[in-house]
């Protein structure tokens, strides 16, 4: 399947978490969130558009967000949307093809598919990596395991 072909290997992955590392320093909190976007959106080809929310109250803010084109969609009521329904659910939601899921709430014509995946303290929702794909069918198993990996590291600089 060509659409498959681009999507994130397991040895890449790997390669990005070391990666992930040395690009966040010694940054902690909101510099470590905005290097994370940053980092992870320049070094996987299909993560298009990559951002961070932080729970706020009943809400997910927008807090740091790396991709060509900012979104209109910088606070978000828990329940709604893709994100919302991760957040509430407190675990990582895969949308193959986000043109037939009803959830879905529009940022950009050119995303396809888009993965959410909650970010964990004690056991609460304390925010949220979102990424959004131009390539349909985008996310894989490698990916929800990586960014678990990746919110586990985020959720210990908080
Ligand atoms: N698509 C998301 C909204 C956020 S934008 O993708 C940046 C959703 O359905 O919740």
């Amino acid at each position: 399947m060509k659409s498959a072909a681009r999507r994130l290997g397991r040895e890449q992955a790997k390669e990005v978490l070391v990666g992930l590392d040395s690009a966040l320093g010694s940054s902690r909190g909101k510099a470590a969130r905005e290097a994370i976007v940053k980092f992870l959106n320049a070094s996987v080809p299909t993560y298009s558009w990559v951002g961070m929310y932080a729970v706020d109250g009943g809400d997910l803010v927008l807090e740091a967000w790396a991709g060509p084109a900012a979104t209109e969609h910088t606070r978000i009521p828990i329940g709604k949307g893709v994100c919302g329904f991760a957040a509430k659910a407190g675990r990582t939601e895969i949308v193959s093809d986000v043109g037939k899921d009803p959830r879905y709430l529009q940022c950009f014509l050119s995303t396809r598919a888009e993965i959410v995946v909650p970010v964990l303290n004690q056991g609460q929702v304390v925010g949220e990596i979102d990424i959004d794909s131009d390539q349909l069918d985008a996310f894989s198993s490698v990916d929800k395991e990586f960014l678990e990996a990746v919110a586990k590291r985020v959720s210990n600089l908080w």
